[in-house]
């Protein structure tokens, strides 16, 4: 039977850069995610008898919320709701399961690669019918409705079977179970030369996959082992798991550190790579090699053609402000543009859908295509596999020569976890009013707040994050994260460019060394947050 219940408004349950990510415990307060998702709905149109995909990363708390999007999605009138097996789904393969049944939108459960378990977080997400995240429009209108709701529907049936894959009918809506894997993986079979990396790895090729506890590990199994052949072994920590194995599941240099170890520094191995919790984002090392997420986008970019899916060549790049410029160093090239954004995937959207990129990312490991509209980690490592199988050097040797090519663009991201807000903000506010002095003081080209004006639907976006651009092209960025539960977290985004392959070789931090100084001292770092050094560096 439907119901409606009566509700009151919670505070905050305003969208960041990636849906509404809470603690559980905040998630768990009564009515906390019917007001959301009734929040969601109420500001969507026409979907009455559509298709709703529903899935989740697997973490503490999901599928008791897909249970209850189910029933919600039924007494608001969906005609039939898709959810992954387990109520698993990969944020790439959900964006990719919603495009290719033609679904009205759907609900990703994920709070990425924050820590999950009863004290970890939890999300939620809506996605529109191309696959991608909501644009801004709608996260504002479902914030305002959240503000204003006085009741939510349900029903009152009970839980489905999710173990299982197949069909049930509640309250004249169907729920159908699917393989969360099948769909994707046909996909990649088609955008990538399946049989030339079959053949990388009978030829004694060797990597290690890190699933991390969480969401991966089973299309890393069908896939790596599976279809490609990989030794067994190939994927580890390859159980999704509420808690992710007590892992923090998020693939860089910090929470993949064995991986990397084992990789970079043994001699085992050829390849390495990892993903986070719902799937999106990658880690991509060699023997004696990280490669960071913006030369791996321009790598991508530059060898795109060594793919089945890409041959024909790549109508555009698309990189976040704060990723680094070597991406467009490929576009220039190859005569094609570099479209720069701000943070977060949704802001790709509107170019892939317009056709005026193909190929994206961001420094913070996320890569992706056209192919679906989020970022996709297994896509990055099996373009990586690709382009190994096709030119059959190491990835040292791939890097190493795109730098000898192109120049290298030394990259870091400083981060500030856990500062007080108020702290964070009048920081920020301080650079803010600033801009013209420290403009003067450093002989700078650029320093400004960034604002993005979206070629394709015009709006308009503020506030991206300060942009301080030195004559030489350098550049420091500053903006706080809108992704973190606790406190405020102020990235640094480090960035120098270096034409003299000579030079290559220097370590990353020692290449920044006096710009780092400098974002400390312009800021007043230590002075607002009692910080002399940041928690995170990647
Ligand atoms: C972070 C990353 C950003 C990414 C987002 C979602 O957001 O910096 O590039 O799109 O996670 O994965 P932030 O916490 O910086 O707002
Ligand atoms: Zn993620």
């Amino acid at each position: 039977m439907s119901v409606t219940v009566a509700t009151r408004p919670f505070d905050g349950q305003k969208p960041g850069t990636s849906g509404l990510r809470k603690k559980v415990k905040v998630y768990q307060q009564p009515h906390y995610a019917e007001n959301y998702i009734q929040s969601i709905f109420d500001s969507l149109e026409g979907f009455a008898g559509k298709t709703l995909v529903v899935g989740g990363d697997g973490r503490f708390y999901n599928t008791d919320v897909i249970q209850t999007a189910i029933r919600m999605a039924a007494a608001n009138g969906f005609g039939r709701v898709i959810v992954g097996q387990n109520g698993l789904l990969s944020t790439p393969a959900a964006s990719h399961v919603i495009r290719h049944h033609k679904a009205y939108g759907g609900l990703i459960l994920s709070a990425s690669h924050n820590p999950g378990g009863p004290d970890g977080d939890f999300g939620i997400k809506y996605n529109m019918g191309n696959g991608g995240p909501a644009p801004e429009k709608v996260t504002d209108a479902v914030f305002a409705r959240s503000k204003v709701i006085t009741a939510y529907k349900t029903t009152t049936t009970p839980d489905i079977d999710l173990t299982r894959t197949g069909k049930t009918m509640i309250e004249g809506m169907t729920a159908e179970v699917i393989d969360p894997v099948a769909d994707y993986a046909q996909l990649m079979q088609q955008l990538f030369d399946f049989d030339a990396i079959r053949a990388l790895f009978k030829s004694g090729f060797r990597m290690k996959f890190d699933g991390m506890g969480a969401i991966t590990g089973p299309y890393a199994k069908v896939i790596l082992e599976g279809m490609l052949g990989a030794p067994q072994g190939t994927v580890i920590n390859g159980t999704p798991l509420p808690d992710f194995g007590g892992h923090h599941p998020d693939p860089n240099l910090v929470h993949a550190k064995e991986l990397c170890d084992t990789v970079m520094l043994g001699s085992d191995f050829d390849f390495g790579a990892a993903s986070d919790g719902d799937g999106d984002r990658n880690l991509i090392v060699g023997r004696g090699i990280y490669v960071t997420p913006s030369d791996s986008l321009a790598i991508i970019a530059a060898n795109a053609a060594c793919a089945s899916g890409y041959r024909t060549g790549i109508a555009g790049i698309a990189r976040s402000m704060p990723t680094s410029c070597a991406p467009d160093r490929v576009a220039k090239k190859l005569g094609i543009a570099c479209y720069e954004t701000p943070t977060g995937w949704k802001f790709f959207g509107n170019l892939l859908d317009a056709g005026l990129a193909t190929v994206c990312g961001e420094e913070s490991f996320g890569t992706g295509s056209n192919h679906v509209r989020e970022k996709d980690g297994l896509w990055a490592v099996l373009m990586w596999l690709n382009i190994l199988a096709s030119t059959r050097k190491s990835v040292a040797d791939i890097v190493t020569a795109h730098w000898a090519e192109y120049g290298r663009n030394f990259y870091s991201r400083h981060d500030y976890e856990e500062v007080e807000s108020e702290s964070a903000n009048r920081l920020m506010d301080g650079l803010r009013a600033n801009l013209p002095a420290i403009k003067a003081a450093h002989g700078l080209t650029t320093a400004d707040d960034f604002a993005y004006d979206d070629p394709v639907d015009k709006s308009h976006t503020s506030s991206q994050g300060i942009r301080l651009v030195f004559a030489d092209g350098a550049r420091i960025i500053y903006r706080l994260s809108g992704t973190g539960t606790a406190g405020a977290t102020l990235r640094v985004y480090l960035e120098r460019y270096i034409a003299d392959p000579a030079l290559h070789g220097m370590e990353t931090q020692a290449a920044l060394q006096d710009l780092i100084a400098l974002s400390r001292s312009i800021a007043d770092i230590p002075g607002h947050t009692a910080r002399t050094e940041p928690t995170v560096i990647t």
